[in-house]
Formats: structure tokens, sequence, C-alpha cells
């Protein structure tokens, strides 16, 4: 019997995804990004992102139909992210998969966006060893989870106690004085950098917070201090060096990243790590997991950085994946939910 082809549709937040996969390949990835219109608020405009989800999704899902040589009738199972994710961005989304299921007769899941950012490395680097470790980092989530099986058994070992690694990004951007979003213009400045140049603080790894929070995360203390450190600098005169201060921020968000995953490997005796969420697609956060997943034989998987980034292939990844271990599928009548917790993987 030929694999499932399954067809993913990503509407959480400004990107319209349209992924299509048949069992672990990846046929076609077509994303619509609304980025430019949000770029002069700083941020996400929710209305507006919906709307750019409305126009986007028709030419989105041709698009990715001619690309993976597909007619729509040839899909055997929709896919499509239920939550978390902005309410009105994921109705659109949603809405349409279920006008395609019934249109075509065929069954839907209605999916957990953060096990999909984990699932998709399968289609670059084959099943997930089980368990593995997750560090799920993106504009609206950080966590640490334990993956027993990707499809139903996720627990959570840690998360942010404030902000997620993206936001911070997306805040120090904006006190630099760089555009929206802004996790890729600070990797690119840090790669002119000194990450050594400020000694940033590293949220939650002293004796006494591991006690508490030995794999959360916070950035809010981090963010702070980069802010006062700009503006005493800027206050005394002196120029701000935009690229150490880049480098030093993001150095200190790796350090402490990296410091709890591989914490979470040692702790629960497992040997393999996967990255996953937009910040994944950071060059740095790639070059440390990489020195340390080595000192440590620890197994490392990273997608490549534009399946990092939402998109609707890791959607589909993870329909495919449910179909492969018969999972049940969604009943028709299952709704969005922004803060869909990470134990839900399929509504
Ligand atoms: O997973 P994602 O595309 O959307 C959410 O589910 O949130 O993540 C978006 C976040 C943004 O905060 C963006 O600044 C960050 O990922 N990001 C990066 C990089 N590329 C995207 N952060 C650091 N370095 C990057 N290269
Ligand atoms: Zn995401």
């Amino acid at each position: 019997m030929t694999e499932p082809l399954v067809l993913g549709i990503e509407t959480s937040c400004d990107e319209t995804g349209i992924g299509i996969v048949r069992g672990t390949t990846l046929l076609a990835d077509a994303v619509a990004s609304s980025v430019d219109e949000h770029a002069r608020f700083g941020g996400v405009v929710p209305e507006v992102a919906s709307r750019a989800h409305l126009e986007a999704m028709v030419p989105t899902i041709e698009r990715a139909c001619m690309t993976a040589g597909i007619r729509l009738d040839d899909v055997d199972a929709i896919s499509v992210t239920s939550g978390p994710g902005l309410a009105g961005a994921l109705l659109v989304g949603v809405a349409a998969a279920k006008a395609l299921a019934v249109a075509l007769n065929k069954p839907i899941y209605g999916v957990n966006h953060l096990a999909a950012h984990v699932c998709v490395d399968q289609l670059e680097h084959g099943y997930l060893d089980q368990p593995s470790i997750a560090l799920l980092v993106s504009g609206g989530h950080s966590s640490l989870l334990r993956v027993a099986d990707v499809t139903q058994d996720i627990e959570p070992l840690g998360q942010t106690i404030d902000d997620a690694a993206g936001e911070a990004f997306d805040k120090i951007a904006r006190v630099l004085g760089l555009p929206f979003p802004g996790g890729p213009y600070i990797d690119r400045a840090a790669q002119d950098g000194n990450p050594h140049a400020i000694d940033f603080p590293r949220g939650l790894t002293s004796p006494k917070d591991l006690v508490k929070h030995r794999f959360d995360v916070s950035f809010s203390g981090l963010k702070t201090a980069v802010a006062r450190w700009v503006e005493r600098e800027q206050n005394s005169g002196n120029a701000v060096i935009v690229n150490d201060v880049a480098a030093s921020f993001q150095e200190a968000v790796v350090d402490v990243l990296m410091r709890k995953a591989i914490d979470a490997c040692l702790t629960y005796d497992v040997n393999t790590l996967v990255i996953g969420g937009g910040v994944a697609a950071n060059s740095r956060l790639r070059t440390i997991a990489r020195e340390r997943c080595q000192e440590h034989n620890i197994t490392l998987r990273i997608p490549s950085p534009a399946l990092c980034t939402d998109n609707g292939a890791m959607v589909a990844a993870l329909g495919s994946e449910l179909v492969r271990r018969g999972r049940s599928e969604s009943r028709l009548d299952f709704g969005t939910q922004s803060s869909m917790n990470i134990t839900e993987v399929v509504a």
C-alpha cells in the first residue's frame, strides 16, 4: 500500500501555510506570510492576520497542489492546526479544513501546533526516537518536553515563567532599533558582534532557582538588563554597539536554553534532543546545540531553518504520523483552542 497523502493547513499566527506530504516525504510547503502588514505595528495584529489568511487560503492551496503535482481529491486526509494560536486566525484555517474534509469526504485531524513543530523533523531525519527530549522555542512558547510518542504522549518538563524566547528576541530588537520580527535581525547583527562583550544574566540558573525551576526558563530579567544597559550607555553619551549587544543577548538566551535542554536529557536518560519552533532557526543556537550535544553524546535533530518557523508541512507531518499510527480522527465539530495544552495532540 502506498503511504497516505496528507494536506496540512497552518494559520495560528501570521503565516498561511499549506503543506503536502506522503508518509514522511515532503511534496510541497507553500507559505504566504502577512508579516509585512504587521511590521509597522511592531507585532502581529490579530484582525489583520485573520483577513490575510482568508485572502491567501485558496491561492496557497492551489500553489501547494501544483508544486506537489496532485489534485485535491488525491488527498487521503486533512490536518489543520486547531491551537494554540490567535483565535480568529485559527478559525480561518479550521473552517477551510472542514470545508475540504466535507467536500472531499476525507478524515480530518485538528492538531496541536506545538506537537507539529516537533514532528516536522521526521520529514528530514526519519522517525523520532522514543522517547526524545524536545526543546520548543517559538514566538509564543518555550518548553522542554519529554516526547514518548508525538501523537499521544508528551510530558511537559518545564516552560517559560514569563516571556517566550522568540518574544524576547522581538522585544530586544525593538530596543536596538531593529525591524520586526526581531529574531532573524538579531541573529544577523550578532554575527558581527562579540558574544562575550557584555555579561548579561542567565535567568533561573542559580542553585536556589534550580530547586523550583530546574527545567523552566525566564527571559524578563534578561530583557530588563539589556534595556537598562542600552539606556545607561546612551545617557553617558556612549555609542551603543548594536552587534555586541545583540550577540551578548543572544548568547545569554542560547546558553540558558541549552543548559536546560542538556540537563533534561541527562536527568531523564534520553539520548535524543530535537529542537523546534521559530527560534530553532537561530544560527548560534544551532552551533551551540551541536557542540554541547556532541560533548554529551546526545543525538541532535534540528529541522532546516525554513521548517522551524511556522509552515504547513509541520501540520501535514503530524497528520501523516497520526494516520500511520492509526489514531482516531477528530469529530467534525471540533473547535479552535487558543491555549491548547501540549498534552492534547489531537482535538
Ligand atoms: O514558530 P514561529 O514561526 O511562530 C510561533 O509559533 O510563534 O516563531 C516565531 C518566532 C519569532 O519570535 C521570531 O523572531 C523567532 O521565532 N525567530 C528567530 C529566528 N527566526 C525566527 N529567533 C532567533 N533567531 C532566528 N534566526
Ligand atoms: Zn510556531
